[in-house]
């Protein structure tokens, strides 16, 4: 099969490459992937700063979150059946959506929303799951409570303000002035341009930050805060809770106590609470989501569709930070 391929971390770019199609165990499904999208993981893979976290053999098929069709079904699998239009983020030591087949466990899988293209639903697993685990599983957001959502017009923004305004929050975001408009049509309240204001001067007296964009960033959010509230940051640095919750072992768990020192500080400081999130895969999620996306309250954002043979200027627009939603690779 064809696939985008890297054979060793750094910063090269993708080869073309002609792979076995993948094996399927008892419990898996082979999926034909129509479309793939790029998210900023892809490159972190490549560049080799998720080594800590997720080691990979070479060479690798790079792409975290598809839709497409199941072409085969293992002996054990029970909920899909070949032809069962799907999407789904596949777990980290499996990625691979860069190609024309991948396997996957069905537990990680959901029916495609019936009213997506294929190019729309491939938008959705990666960002989707990481804005309900956010918004969802960690912070409980609660009807009528306020929430910022740092970088509003990215792929992650775009989809949690949808899910933060489904939940009943007042929104504020940070965007450039090129995405305002984009913001706005998505329900945000209070829209920052971070380029001439800084949101810490502005908001006050928030009940949660979901932070993409980690440093300085991360840091200043805890002023906007109130005691009592809860920052998920998916850019920052993960802390010797979520080391624990992962399953490092006690080197990783020390390492990652002392790299953010400073944020358990700012959490002490501040009275709040703040968690690390690697997003996980989760077909019982999806399906929660494919109830939004049907019902129409959240609509899928794409900047560009890319073709496969253009996939690596599909990264490389991912790597300019400019994207406005989602990027797709048409792959079938
Ligand atoms: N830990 C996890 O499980 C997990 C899961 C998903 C994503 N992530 C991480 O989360 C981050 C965001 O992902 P993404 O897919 O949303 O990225 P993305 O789509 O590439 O984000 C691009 C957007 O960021 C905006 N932006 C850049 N700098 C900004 C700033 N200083 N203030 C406000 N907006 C800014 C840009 O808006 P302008 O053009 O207007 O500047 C652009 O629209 C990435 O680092 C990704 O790796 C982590």
């Amino acid at each position: 099969m064809k696939a985008m391929v890297i054979d060793r971390y750094g910063s090269v770019p993708m080869r073309l490459a002609d792979m076995p199609i993948p094996e399927i165990n008892e419990y898996e499904v082979l999926a034909e992937i129509h479309a793939a999208s790029v998210n900023p993981i892809d490159f972190k893979i490549r560049d080799g700063k998720v080594k800590m976290l997720v080691k990979y053999k070479m060479p690798l098929i790079l792409g975290n979150d598809f839709s497409g069709v199941v072409a085969k079904v293992g002996a054990k699998v029970t909920r899909f059946k070949v032809g069962d239009e799907i999407y789904a983020r596949p777990r980290k030591s499996n990625i691979g959506t860069f190609a024309e087949y991948i396997s996957i466990h069905e537990n990680d899988i959901a029916l495609k929303p019936k009213n997506l293209s294929f190019e729309e639903a491939a938008s959705i697993p990666l960002v989707g799951l990481t804005s309900y685990q956010a918004l969802h599983e960690i912070m409980q957001l609660q009807k009528g409570q306020k929430i910022l959502i740092q970088a509003g017009a990215g792929g992650v923004g775009t989809f949690a303000i949808q899910l933060a305004k489904l939940m009943g929050a007042t929104v504020a975001t940070t965007t450039s002035e090129t995405s305002t408009n984009l913001v706005k049509s998505l329900g945000a309240d209070e829209i920052i341009n971070y380029k001439i204001e800084k949101f810490e001067d502005r908001l006050k007296n928030y009940d949660a930050v979901f932070d993409t964009l980690g440093d300085k960033i991360l840091e200043k959010s805890f002023e906007v805060i109130k005691p009592g509230g809860k920052i998920v940051s998916i850019s920052g640095l993960p802390n010797a809770h979520f080391a624990k919750e992962y399953g490092s072992g006690f080197f990783k768990t020390m390492l990652f106590s002392i790299a953010s020192n400073k944020l358990t500080a700012l959490e002490k400081k501040h009275n709040v609470q703040y968690t690390f999130l690697f997003m996980k895969p989760s077909g019982d999620q999806l399906r929660i989501i494919t109830n939004f996306i049907e019902s129409g309250k959240i609509k899928p954002v794409i900047d560009r569709v890319f073709s496969f043979k253009d996939a690596q200027k599909a990264i490389e627009y991912s790597e300019s930070g400019r994207a406005k939603g989602k990027i797709i690779i048409k792959v079938r």
